[in-house]
Order: structure tokens, then C-alpha cells, then sequence
């Protein structure tokens, strides 16, 4: 068979299985090893690029401010265009930046909070509009779960990324349910992506079978359409060429480089992205965590209480086995729990440089790790949930409603 341009792609486009890989897709997460996935690995995979320090210095430069943490830090360790995006930003042209959520439980967990943290920071340093996703219609496909469960599921996880900070005069919330009915500029975005990727292909990227639902086939679509400026006409002001950024998991990644095929076929710009890390779970990076299991991780309702005793009695440890082998070898931190939630936590660098070597050469023992962690932790999540008791159904309400943001176009 003649290899046409587009089975080119397709190949291109493929989740690896290769002997040896971990497995990133949108639905499941395995390293194969105690540190987790190699992001390295990931990078050459998928096709992207590092977040090394030219593009952290860059960011600095044209924002004149020091770059997140989480940047420096190789926490969103892989990018897409972010030097087009920081070209634009320099010549004082707009972009906007898009992320989401599939809110399948009640309760978030800190992993869920992320590339919410790190959106804030984006908007407040680039001073640009922000559009949540809220995929009630995905979770209503993938799970046992009723729509209108499902669409209750996303009002509450708006008040918790609410709660996170975001300014209402930047920031459009829309369940996929409630907006995409009520907006056909998105629903054209749909099927102009629909009409150019075909069943061959979104089995490629997504490992889609015959026994697998229409729904989920044509799911990617939805995913991909807030990429493109003109499926929001009231932000902007029905301009159809305005870039975004993406800020995700990496394993988001499938559907936007799907997105990025099809964006130049649509006379768009293909969505530039910010790829994170996965935060490990309680039990050791080999996994993602799971809402369903609530001692995988920290979640935003935990008590004080039980944010002491979930990282005391689960948080893995990188030390020695007795006091004296530790004190001898040292403590591991790459495969260390509580130093890694330290890496996403701690903001001071020293600090942090100074727990790093300490514990490493076995002074620090995992137990004051812990205690430092426990404190951080209480302390945030504490914050959030007085945030969170702020947000009224009138203030999702405000988010939640398709309005000008106060940019002109
Ligand atoms: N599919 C994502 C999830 O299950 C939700 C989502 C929709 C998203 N659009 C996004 C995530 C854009 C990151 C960026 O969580």
C-alpha cells in the first residue's frame, strides 16, 4: 500500500509500546520503574521539547519576573511552542490560555490542583484570559456515572478551582453540557475537527476499539475545540486567530497533538503547550494517584489530622531501613514521597537545596521530611478550604457565564 502523507502522520502520532516504555494515555499511567515515568524518555516520544534553562531564562527576560517554581524545577518539564507564544508576548500580541478538568468526584486531590496552581501563576505573570473545561460529557462517557451526576460533579469542582484564585474578570468556567449547546461557534470548531481526523487515526492516538462507545470516538473533538479563539465569540469578539496555551499532564498530550495536526488544515495556529509531571502518589511515583483510593494521596477535604497521618503512615520513604543504615548510606530522594510532594511545596530553594543534601548523606532522617510536609500540607489545604467556603453559587455562577472578560478584541 502507498504510504500517503496522512498514514505518515498517523505513525507519528502513536502511543509507543515499545518494549521497555511506560504507558501514557489520557486514561492510564504506568512506569516501569521505582522513580516513576522517564520524562526524558517521554520527551523524545511524544516529540516535544525540554524545559531547559533557555526557556526558562527567556521567560524571565520577557516577563521580567522569576520564573514559578514549578519551572525551575522541571515539574512542567516539556513544552510546544513557548518560544512562539513568548514571541508574540514580546511584540505585546495577544494569546489566552486554556486548560481543564474531568471532575469525575467530589473531592480533588493535590495532583488535581497543579496546572491549576500553575495556571494562576501563568495568568497573573502574562496578564491573559483563561477558559476552563469542565468535561462532564467525558466523565459521563468513561464512567459509571448518570449526566446529570456528571454535571453536578462539575459545578463542585468549579468551586474548588475557584478557590484556587482565579480572577473572574480573566477567566471563563464552562461545563461542555451547559456552554456547548448554547454556543455554535464552538460546535462548528467540533465538526471542522471531526471531518479531518479519521476513526484510523484516534485509534492510533487513543488505542480506541471496536467494542469502545461513537461517544468516546468523537470525544477528542470536544477536547480540541477551545484551542481555537473563535469557540468563545463573546471573549473574543468572534477573532478566529488568536494562539493559546496549554498548560496539562502530560497525558493530556494525545489530544492536542491531535490538535496540532488538524489546526493548520483549519487555518488556525496549532495550540502551544506546557507539559507537568505527574505528583506522585502517596505509595511511590510508579502510578498516577486515584480519587477512589483516599490513601493514594492528600485530598482538599482532608482534616489536619488526616494529612499527619496519611504522610506518616503511607508517604514512601527513600531512607534506610534502620537509623544506623541510614545514618551510613543516606536517604534517596529521587524515589523519596515526601521529598517529592517538597519539590511541588516548598517554594524556598535553599531550604529545600539544604533538606536535599542532609538528607542524602543520612543527617536528616525521613521522619523530619515528613514533618516539614505535614506542615506545608495543612497549611494549604486549610487555606483552600476557607477559600473554598467564600465560593457561592452566585460567585460559579459569575464564572460560569459566557461573557466579554475585560480584554477588547
Ligand atoms: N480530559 C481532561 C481530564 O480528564 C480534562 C480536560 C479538558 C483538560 N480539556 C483540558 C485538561 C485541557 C488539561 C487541558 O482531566
Amino acid at each position: 500500500m502507498a504510504a500517503n502523507q496522512q498514514e505518515v502522520h498517523v505513525e507519528d502520532l502513536q502511543i509507543g509500546d515499545g518494549d521497555g516504555d511506560d504507558l501514557v494515555t489520557p486514561w492510564d499511567v504506568q512506569g516501569s520503574s521505582a522513580k516513576g515515568v522517564d520524562y526524558d524518555k517521554l520527551i523524545k516520544r511524544f516529540g516535544s521539547q525540554k524545559v531547559d534553562d533557555v526557556i526558562v531564562k527567556r521567560i524571565e527576560q520577557v516577563t521580567g519576573k522569576p520564573a514559578h517554581h514549578f519551572l525551575r524545577r522541571g515539574i512542567f518539564f516539556s513544552h510546544r511552542d513557548m518560544h512562539l507564544i513568548l514571541n508574540m508576548y514580546e511584540k505585546k500580541q495577544p494569546f489566552y490560555l486554556y486548560t481543564g478538568r474531568g471532575p469525575s468526584s467530589d473531592s480533588m486531590h493535590m495532583g488535581h490542583l497543579i496546572p491549576f496552581l500553575f495556571t494562576k501563576w501563568l495568568q497573573e505573570t502574562f496578564d491573559v484570559p483563561l477558559v476552563i473545561q469542565l468535561t462532564d460529557d467525558e466523565k459521563f462517557l468513561w464512567k459509571d456515572l448518570t449526566l446529570e451526576e456528571a454535571n453536578r460533579l462539575a459545578y463542585e469542582n468549579a468551586k474548588d478551582i475557584i478557590a484556587v484564585g482565579f480572577d473572574v474578570n480573566k477567566t471563563f468556567i464552562f461545563s461542555d453540557m451547559d456552554y456547548i449547546g448554547s454556543c455554535p461557534e464552538f460546535y462548528k470548531n467540533m465538526c471542522r475537527v471531526e471531518k479531518l481526523v479519521t476513526f484510523n487515526q484516534v485509534k492510533g492516538i487513543f488505542g480506541f476499539g471496536d467494542s469502545d462507545c461513537i461517544g468516546k470516538i468523537s470525544f477528542p473533538a470536544i477536547q480540541a475545540a477551545p484551542s481555537f479563539s473563535s469557540s468563545f465569540p463573546h471573549i473574543f469578539n468572534r477573532k478566529t486567530n488568536i494562539p493559546c496555551l496549554i498548560p496539562c499532564a502530560i497525558d493530556q498530550d494525545p489530544y492536542f497533538r491531535m490538535t496540532r495536526d488538524v489546526a493548520p488544515r483549519m487555518g488556525c495556529h496549532k495550540p502551544a503547550l506546557l507539559h507537568s509531571t505527574f505528583f506522585p502518589a502517596l505509595q511511590g511515583a510508579q502510578s498516577k494517584m486515584s480519587a477512589s483510593d483516599p490513601n493514594s494521596s492528600i485530598f482538599l477535604t482532608d482534616t489536619n489530622k488526616q494529612i499527619k497521618d496519611k504522610i506518616n503512615k503511607y508517604a514512601f520513604s527513600g531512607g534506610g531501613t534502620t537509623v544506623d543504615e541510614h545514618r551510613e548510606k543516606g536517604g534517596n530522594c529521587d524515589i523519596d514521597v515526601s521529598y517529592q510532594y517538597l519539590t511541588f511545596f516548598l517554594e524556598d530553594d535553599e531550604k529545600l537545596e539544604k533538606i536535599r543534601m542532609d538528607y542524602s548523606s543520612g543527617e536528616l532522617l525521613t521522619g523530619f521530611l515528613k514533618k516539614e510536609l505535614i506542615g506545608i500540607l495543612q497549611d494549604l489545604v486549610s487555606k483552600h478550604r476557607d477559600r473554598r467556603a467564600q465560593v457561592t453559587d452566585d460567585v460559579v455562577k459569575q464564572f460560569m457565564t459566557p461573557r466579554k472578560l475585560k480584554y477588547d478584541y
